[in-house]
């Protein structure tokens, strides 16, 4: 069996799909979690692009145990420096920088001769390897450059000291065949070949993402570059879970397998779509709500007699049925931990556990059974939410068929405590304009997204929110019994943020 790299990029090129802005709590949260599904790399940002970029990998240099962290860097000195900077604390540190190989691009954007390139990615290499003794280097839109180029400018990298070669089909326009080849020449090709890891990291715009990397695996490529829910720029990256399961479930073919614990894929996926807000489709491979379901009289025949006539995974093995665990308002601290323990949560300290016992007891009092689904929604609420310069101390909604929505909120400010009220369209509108008067701030709602963490009417309410002024963007959550309570804490949630200053984006630009 040959062993294959997991190159995890949903903080980094994840971080980059349309609308997704993670705070450095919820890093380094989702970070924590690729560690205990076992990926060997974590590409934690992009440290060049803002302050938040840098202090969130810097944080997960710090607190995140296992894998190897990684920085993104263009072939800039200032860009190296920074990600040098931000990855400093980690036992296990790698820079990766770039640069563009494609004609196109060296032409319309990076303005640069090929020699000029190729001078430009040894010089980087090297000046990387003064920091670490671990360098990536990426020919961006290596799948639509001229092989004889990659091959050339692969071979001065590894002579400048890249320890990884990384092939991305950047814009997605490879198909298996070809890709499978394009490697396989590159690799056979390339002096001083064996001395690296050769990585793929492929787009999904025409829905090859997963199968252009299984083809490279198939060719030679020791390492593959994925994100959670294959979320990423445009259509998206390879999306880890299928590219391991698929490398699992056909390893009589592929002869290759991960690191990866497959028993925690699932809650992976659910907790990258809840801090992300990108909603997992009811049928993606692996993780999606139906991947298990079988609706057809004849399949739920078949299952019922033996499960392998229609699945080809267990559930079980990508950690979809959970043992289910319920505890409610007579649960005492003790089995209140113990569950989170089982949940693979560790609490720090008393006042951590104080303080979620407090969130527990209050939901438990208002529900009658708290689930595991419930408990991981408290504890992933309670570690992400900003902290509260706003915090909602009362609120009372009248709403009816014939009624125009009332609400009044009475919000704690930092030097006082503020009661207002507004009407709305309904009573969440009612609610959001209430609390804007109170705080003052008025940012443009532009997505609202309400989900039950399970099934029936008992389940707790979560709601995302996010929320943009000028061109800072910032996402909030809240989870509740009410809804329009869930409603409410994800609005102050994410004016929080916005008072924190997190989730700012900037533009970068090429080199
Ligand atoms: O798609 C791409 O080319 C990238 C590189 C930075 C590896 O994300
Ligand atoms: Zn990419």
């Amino acid at each position: 069996m040959r062993r294959i790299k997991i190159f995890d990029t949903t903080l980094r090129d994840g971080e980059q799909s349309p609308g997704v802005a993670l705070s450095p709590d919820e890093k380094v949260a989702i970070a924590k979690q690729l560690a205990r599904l076992g990926v060997d790399i974590i590409e934690a940002g992009f440290p060049i692009a803002s302050p938040g970029d840098f202090d969130a990998v810097r944080r997960i240099a710090e607190e995140v145990e296992g894998p190897t962290i990684a920085a993104l860097a263009r072939t800039a000195k200032a860009d190296i420096e920074r990600a040098a900077e931000a990855i400093e604390p980690a036992a296990k540190r790698r820079i990766h920088t770039f640069i563009a190989t494609s004609p196109v691009h060296m032409e319309k954007k990076l303005r640069m001769t090929p020699d000029e390139v190729v001078e430009r990615a040894a010089w980087a290499v090297k000046f990387a390897r003064g920091f670490v003794d671990d360098v990536e280097f990426s020919a961006e839109d290596a799948g639509r450059s001229d092989p004889d180029f990659l091959v050339r400018i692969f071979g001065e990298a590894i002579a400048a000291g890249a320890t990884t070669i990384n092939i991305p089909d950047t814009v997605g326009y490879q198909v298996p065949w070809k890709f499978g080849e394009l490697v396989g020449y590159i690799i056979e090709n390339t002096p001083g070949a064996e001395k690296v890891d050769w990585s793929v990291h492929t787009h999904d715009d025409l829905g090859m993402a997963t199968v252009n990397s299984l083809a490279a695996v198939r060719a030679g490529a020791t390492q593959v570059e994925c994100t959670v829910n294959g979320i990423g720029e445009r259509a998206g990256n390879a999306s880890l879970e299928e590219v391991v399961m698929a490398l699992y479930t056909r390893r009589d073919f592929f002869e290759a397998e991960t690191g990866i614990n497959t028993r925690e894929l699932y809650r992976t996926s659910q907790l990258v779509s809840r801090l992300t807000g990108m909603v997992v489709p009811p049928n993606k491979a692996v993780v999606g709500r139906n991947a298990f379901a079988h609706e057809a009289g004849i399949h739920q025949d078949g299952v019922l007699k033996a499960r392998e006539t229609y699945e080809i995974m267990n559930a079980e093995t990508v950690g979809r049925e959970a043992a289910v665990m319920v505890l409610g308002k007579h649960s005492g601290r003790h089995a209140f931990k113990k569950a989170l323990a089982e949940l693979g949560y560790e609490i720090k300290g008393d006042e951590e556990l104080k303080r979620l016992f407090a969130r527990f007891k209050e939901i438990a009092d208002r529900k009658k059974q708290v689930s595991s689904e419930d408990l991981i929604a408290l504890v992933e609420d309670e570690r992400t939410r900003a902290p509260e310069m706003f915090k909602l101390l009362d609120m009372q909604v009248h709403s009816g068929l014939a009624l125009t929505p009332v609400a009044t909120v009475r919000v704690k400010t930092p030097d006082d405590e503020v009661t207002e009220a507004a009407t709305g369209d309904g009573p969440v509108d009612a609610v959001y304009k209430a609390i804007s008067r109170a705080v003052g701030l008025s940012p443009t709602l532009e997505r609202y997204r309400i989900e039950a963490t399970t099934g029936g009417t008992e389940a707790l309410g979560e709601v995302m929110v996010r929320l943009r002024q000028g061109s800072v963007v910032v996402t909030g959550r809240g989870i509740a019994p009410d809804v329009v309570e869930a409603s409410a804490r994800a609005y102050l949630d994410a004016l929080n943020k916005l008072v924190a200053g997190v989730g700012s984006r900037e533009v970068v630009e090429s080199p």
